[in-house]
């Protein structure tokens, strides 16, 4: 085997994942973004013990994620956006709303439901305190994709 065949080390990054910064830096900022690939803005953000790391821009209309509060909801730890507090789980970018039993029985009885993947999740690594993030390469559109593009980025697509 030539040296160049040989697996990396399992102590280094895989080779598509892009350094973030100090977990310890992370850590102590609690949120930070980073333009990843020259044009993809991510969110990492240190909660309870894990990072994760999504689009930065919420999939309804573009708000700033970073600035949304962290709660849970239904068991489920979600980000809440702050423009029109819509509710995303960190582990799985899914939607989740209330959904109402039957508008004719009052009180009004409601239960959560998912919307499905609506924010693009990336992964996220840790090695030797240095944290890095994997795109997810996905090809199915994610809802969140579409304020990543250059036409939102030039006012083409209206926030
Ligand atoms: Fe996030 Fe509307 S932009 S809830």
């Amino acid at each position: 085997d030539t040296p160049s065949s040989s697996p990396p080390p399992s102590s280094s990054p895989a080779p598509a994942s892009h350094l973030i910064g100090s977990k310890e830096d992370i850590v102590k900022a609690g949120r930070l973004i980073k333009t990843v690939n020259g044009c993809r803005e991510i969110l990492v953000l240190y909660h309870q013990g894990t990072l994760h790391a999504m689009d930065m821009r919420c999939y309804h209309a573009g708000g700033p994620l970073q600035h949304g509060d962290i709660e849970e909801f239904n068991g489920r730890l979600c980000i809440v956006c702050p423009w029109h507090k819509y509710k995303i789980t960190l582990a799985e970018g899914e939607g989740l709303y209330q959904a109402v039993d039957d508008p004719t029985v009052k009180p009004l009885r409601t239960h959560w439901r998912s919307k499905g993947v609506k924010q693009r999740i990336h992964k996220v690594t840790e090695v030797k305190g240095s944290v890095y993030v994997t795109l997810n390469d996905c090809s199915e559109a994610i809802e969140s994709d579409v304020y990543q593009t250059e036409r939102y980025r030039t006012g083409s697509i209206q926030a």
